[in-house]
């Protein structure tokens, strides 16, 4: 039993699978990658979370966001290694099944289901927060029942949070009829959305006042650490540009540049945003609207007109990043299924879309119902222990692989290892535990599910099992 717990599949098995043809059509570049890395990074971290974030750590967020870019860098510079020399579907998963056995490979498969499929239904509920302000613009305002999941609002009995769960199905519709259609309205959507923040940055800058920026650690480091471990959502997504591998035409070349050119670009986009908001509103004042910081800022600048055009490039932000999400989410859970690991549905290609069309709706559905239900700070705490656990087993498994197979063709090699491998293990450890205890419980209890799957199902259905019939 022990054996099987560590079985691997070989790295040139996979590579010959990838290549046979998985129905999966290849058509991503290397700037695709960047977009679609933009278009999953960039969104209710930025438009949402940095108002409970100026909150926790005042103006010293922006130190809050470099340590959450700093985790998410050492760990972009393993997953980079990884997607390059192992470039098919499943990202994180793949890897840890050629380098640290099945059942690790299983864990992290189970894990990374947390942090899709949640952040889909995470960022839908922002989005609904935006979309019912945006409405409520026009005098059109929802029943409260239908606006927010049960107990979200304090003081009213609500029950469904409808848009959440309507914007989930409208991307499920794009992703189920193929990975064509879906890019190009990535693309467009990423271009609306980076053009909105630098048009906050444009505008807003002029209005900076630095003593807002004083005093710089109103509550310390320990606000500071604690705004990092939630704006650590921000910059979730990268890692989903990985498990684009075998729809890329060069992936060796080209998932390294897509992970860490859209990191950058975010990272550089976060710091500079958190910056001017606490340089023009004291951090005190984001009280008053948690939900939409940003236009806030806008707002008491008397800018009003283009706070309601950040509203709207908020919206669209937020919706490429359920797309990428989503699509995440079927890819790894594909890979899973034709390995044996899960049930073959999850890797039916459908022959007309060449999407596992299924599968799509049938996570679309799940996220729907949990964006619908489930209150935002709940889902995004679990989504970024779900991440942070990923990155870490990531960067274990860096390496692990550099020991067993040094001499592994990589294109694209992590500099320094085992330094900044251990660096990111450090960082994602400490966030971890910077995200309470009731969170670290659910994330054991939903690990333990997981345990038993494996060993109920997954274990006798491997494709690595010898008695597999
Ligand atoms: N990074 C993504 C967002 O902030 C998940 O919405």
């Amino acid at each position: 039993m022990a054996n099987s717990l560590f079985r691997r599949t070989s790295i040139p098995a996979m590579q010959a699978t990838a290549a046979k043809g998985s129905a999966l059509s290849k058509e991503l570049g290397a700037f695709d990658l960047t977009m679609l890395g933009i278009g999953a990074i960039i969104g209710t971290g930025i438009f949402v979370l940095t108002g409970t974030g100026a909150l926790t750590a005042g103006p010293a967020l922006t130190i809050s966001f470099i340590i959450a870019a700093l985790a998410c860098f050492f760990a972009a510079l393993s997953y980079a290694e990884f997607a390059s020399t192992v470039p098919v579907s499943g990202s994180v998963y793949t890897y840890t099944y050629a380098t640290l056995g099945e059942f690790i490979a299983f864990i992290i498969g189970w894990d990374l289901i947390l942090e899709y499929l949640l952040a889909v239904s995470a960022v839908s509920v922002g989005w609904s927060g935006y979309f019912q302000s945006l409405l409520g613009g026009f005098g059109i305002n929802l029943p409260t029942a239908l606006s927010a999941a049960p107990g979200a609002v304090q003081g009213a009995t609500t029950y469904f949070n409808l848009p959440a769960f309507l914007i989930i199905m409208l991307i499920t519709f794009l992703l189920s009829i193929g990975v064509k259609e879906s890019k190009r309205v990535n693309n467009v959507m990423v271009v609306i959305k980076v053009s909105v923040v630098l048009l906050f940055i444009a505008v807003a800058v002029t209005y900076v006042k630095p003593v807002n920026w004083q005093p710089f650690t109103p509550f310390g480091f320990d606000g500071v650490f604690a705004a990092a471990a939630l704006v650590f959502f921000a910059f979730i997504g990268f890692d989903a540009v990985a498990s684009a591998a075998e729809e890329t035409k060069n992936p060796k070349r080209d998932l390294p540049r897509g992970i860490i050119f859209s990191l950058l670009i975010c990272t550089l986009l976060y710091v500079i945003v958190s910056a001017i908001m606490t340089g023009v509103v004291p951090f005190a004042q984001f009280a008053q609207a948690v939900d939409h910081p940003i236009s806030l800022v806008l707002q008491l600048s008397g800018q009003n007109w283009v706070a309601g055009l950040v509203d709207l490039g908020a919206i669209l932000g937020m919706t490429t990043v359920m797309l990428v999400m989503l699509y995440g989410q079927t890819r790894v859970m594909f890979a899973m299924s034709r390995d044996g690991l899960m049930p073959k549905i999850f890797s039916k290609v459908n022959l007309k879309t060449h999407t596992p069309l299924r599968a799509t709706w049938i996570f679309g559905i799940i996220a729907g119902l949990l964006g619908g239900l489930i209150r935002l700070d709940e889902l995004a705490k679990l989504v970024n222990i779900g991440t942070l656990s990923a990155f870490i087993l990531v960067s274990v498994a860096v390496i692990v692989l550099r020991v067993k197979q040094p001499d592994l063709p990589r294109a694209f090699r992590c500099p320094a290892v085992p330094f900044i491998p251990i660096l990111a293990i450090l960082f994602c450890g400490f966030l971890i535990f910077q995200l309470g205890q009731a969170t670290i419980i659910r994330f054991i209890i939903w690990l333990l599910i997981g345990v038993v799957i494996y060993f109920v199902y997954s274990r006798k259905n491997s494709n690595l099992n010898p008695d597999k019939k």
